[in-house]
């Protein structure tokens, strides 16, 4: 049970968020096993529409939100997608398109680079064509996103690959960066698996060997001096196999909220993992009201909530405690340390989980648990 603190005194200043990330729908053609979204998934009646998106990210602006991700699911099963980046340009935010690519056609990306989209960032799942359709559950996804790439660069507009790493694809770490630079994009993300989520129910599928993962590790570190000048390589390194944990959302309500389909505002993606926390819904009340005063983004603010070793940890204000949703997962209780950190006492679970799961009879093999909504749900 996760004892919830007071409501934060509404005179207490909240520095606002610099980030929104809407989550425009959770229908998506691609079945990818890890991921970000909840296990249970929002239905399409239950979207927001055109309007209320507009309304929530003219507050955002207004309490001085940069970035809008416009995110899912996959975005561009949206018909309204055009509307949505129009709108948020003309509220001053940055917007950025996260994005499977499929549905995107090269009309579709002009229309949206007219809309004033700023930055796309298209997933990419392995640099291997029939690995690549094998994780996403989807024949032909590989050479879609390809053509898909080379029309946002000819759009114009800034790429971004995104790619998950993990056992099915961790022996082409490099070669997906490779890959990144031949698609011509300008910045690559290679993120070792976070296990929440639909990542956790796949664990024993997705889980590296530790040495597998530090020789990726080495490999896509030794390509930032390789391509220095020619793509950014931003490198989230694996947290099973890490000494301490990594800061998750910049801190917990701190720089940051994510909005789902059907508009509940959570301070991360994972949030609705943690029992007892109340989340408030953006069609009953405004981003600033939510942001301020909402129960869940206040549950972890701040560090009264901290317990040792925590408390009187020097790195309390470096990695706020770690993630609260891992700490719920591997110990039972989200005021906990992140069990990634060594200093946990519930640190001896982490090393179990990721020796056992890499070394399970079925490691590597398992089936993966594809996560599943049609684009074509009906209204
Ligand atoms: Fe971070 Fe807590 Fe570990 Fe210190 S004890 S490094 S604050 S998780
Ligand atoms: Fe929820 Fe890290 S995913 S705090």
């Amino acid at each position: 049970m996760t004892a919830l603190p007071a409501r934060l005194d509404s005179k207490e200043r909240v520095a606002p968020p610099v980030a929104l990330l809407a989550e425009l729908t959770h229908r998506c053609p691609l079945g990818c096993p890890y991921c970000s979204n909840p296990l249970a998934l929002d239905a399409r009646a239950d979207e927001l529409d055109t309007s209320e998106w507009a309304r929530v990210f003219s507050q955002a602006a207004a309490l001085g939100v940069l970035h809008a991700h416009l995110s899912g699911g996959e975005p561009a099963a949206r018909h309204d997608l055009a509307l949505i980046v129009a709108h948020c340009a003309k509220a001053g935010l940055y917007t950025n398109l996260i994005t499977s690519g499929i549905g995107l056609t090269v009309d579709r990306i002009k229309e949206l680079a007219d809309a004033g989209l700023d930055h796309a960032q298209l997933s990419i799942q392995d640099s291997d064509a029939s690995s690549a359709d094998r994780i996403a559950g989807y024949n032909g996804a590989f050479s879609r996103k390809q053509a898909v790439a080379e029309w946002i660069v000819q759009a114009g507009l800034p790429l971004t690959a995104n790619a998950v790493i993990h056992r099915a694809n961790i022996l082409r770490a490099g070669a997906i960066v490779r890959l990144a630079v031949a698609l011509g994009a300008r910045r690559v993300e290679i993120a070792h698996t976070q296990f929440y989520g639909w990542a956790l129910a796949n664990r024993a599928a997705l889980m590296p060997t530790a040495a597998q993962a530090e020789s990726a590790i080495a490999e896509v570190e030794a390509l930032k001096k390789t391509y220095a000048g020619i793509i950014v390589i931003d490198h989230v390194i694996p947290d099973y196999h890490a000494r301490y944990p990594k800061a998750c959302m910049g801190g917990w309500a701190k720089r940051g909220l994510n909005i789902t389909p059907s508009g509940k505002a959570l301070p991360c993606h994972a949030a609705e993992t943690i029992p007892d926390l109340v989340f408030w819904n953006v069609r009953d009340r405004s981003i600033e009201d939510i942001w301020t005063n909402s129960p869940a983004f206040n549950a972890f603010r701040g560090e009264d909530w901290m317990r040792e070793p925590c408390r009187s940890c020097p790195r309390k204000t470096i990695d706020y405690g770690g993630c609260r949703c891992q700490a719920l997962a591997l110990s039972g209780d989200a005021r906990e340390a992140d069990p990634v950190c060594h200093l946990s006492p519930h640190h001896n679970k982490v090393l179990k989980v990721a020796v056992l799961a890499a070394q399970g009879e079925d490691a590597g093999a398992a089936a993966f648990s594809y996560r599943r909504m049609p684009l074509r749900e009906p209204a």
